[in-house]
């Protein structure tokens, strides 16, 4: 049985004053019946791992550096994220990719320190507008997968997060058929680098305006283990209703 997991990814969104949505979440679900992850912006890292100490939710960083320490002004390394409580951190956003240059290299290098370090890493992939429009979708995200996955990928120290970029914070989410080609897809490819026994128990999460509304439609695609909201995970009264439709997915 792969881990289902719910994951907000907070992006560059949120304050101190934020951290009141999470006592709401924990309140509305003490036990969830999935993973709930959040992944605040690296200010509130410390804060919200304690706040949620002792509760079901997990707290994670929205990145990492490839160097597990060094002069690198402004980055943040894996050690840091687990110092400061976080179990997860995501790797290789479309936003990242696209802000910052990031490669699959680069990618690659990051979720290997990141899982060395005791992380989870949310490795995250998706085509283009102008990629899917060509009909390039699967072959992109199959060189994403290839390039950004580390050898050392286990299903204990590794999620993928499929996420079109046409799909993020636009309110445009793919069909069913169009998530579930890419996420059977995604599966093939893990099974056929890492055997079974691995590629079949990585959770694979979809990504790109999810909402309490279409959430029970996504969670149903085969293979789909989850979710990585942007938006909707802000609000805890949005992000309940995502969590609910993965408990009883
Ligand atoms: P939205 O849910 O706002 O579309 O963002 C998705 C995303 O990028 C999560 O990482």
């Amino acid at each position: 049985m792969r881990n289902k997991l719910a994951a907000g990814n907070w992006k560059m969104n949120g304050t101190s004053a934020s951290l009141a949505e999470i006592d709401t979440l924990i309140t509305s679900h003490p036990t969830p019946k999935c993973g709930v992850l959040i992944c605040p912006p690296a200010t509130l890292v410390g804060a919200m791992a304690a706040r949620t100490k002792g509760s079901a939710i997990a707290t994670g960083g929205q990145d990492c550096h490839a160097d597990t320490s060094g002069a690198h002004t402004g980055d943040i390394s894996a050690d840091m994220l687990v110092d400061a409580g976080a179990s997860h951190v995501i790797v290789g956003h479309s936003e990242r990719r696209q802000d910052h240059h990031e490669s699959d290299a680069d990618i690659n290098a990051k979720a290997k320190t990141a899982t060395a370090a005791g992380l989870i890493a949310v490795i995250c992939c998706g085509e283009s507008d102008d990629q899917r429009v060509a009909g390039k979708t699967l072959d992109i995200i199959g060189a994403q997968l290839a390039g950004s996955i580390p050898e050392t990928a286990t299903a204990e120290n590794t999620v993928v997060a499929y996420e079109p970029i046409w799909a993020i914070g636009t309110g445009k989410v793919p069909t069913l058929e169009q998530i579930g080609e890419v996420h059977d897809f995604i599966r093939g490819a893990l099974i056929k680098r890492f055997g079974t026994e691995i590629g079949d128990n990585i959770s694979v999460l979809y990504g790109g305006s999810v909402k309490p509304s279409n959430a029970d439609d996504i969670f149903a695609v085969n293979n789909v283990d989850g979710a990585l909201v942007g938006g909707a995970s802000l609000k805890a009264v949005d992000f309940t209703g995502i969590i609910t439709a993965l408990e009883n997915s």
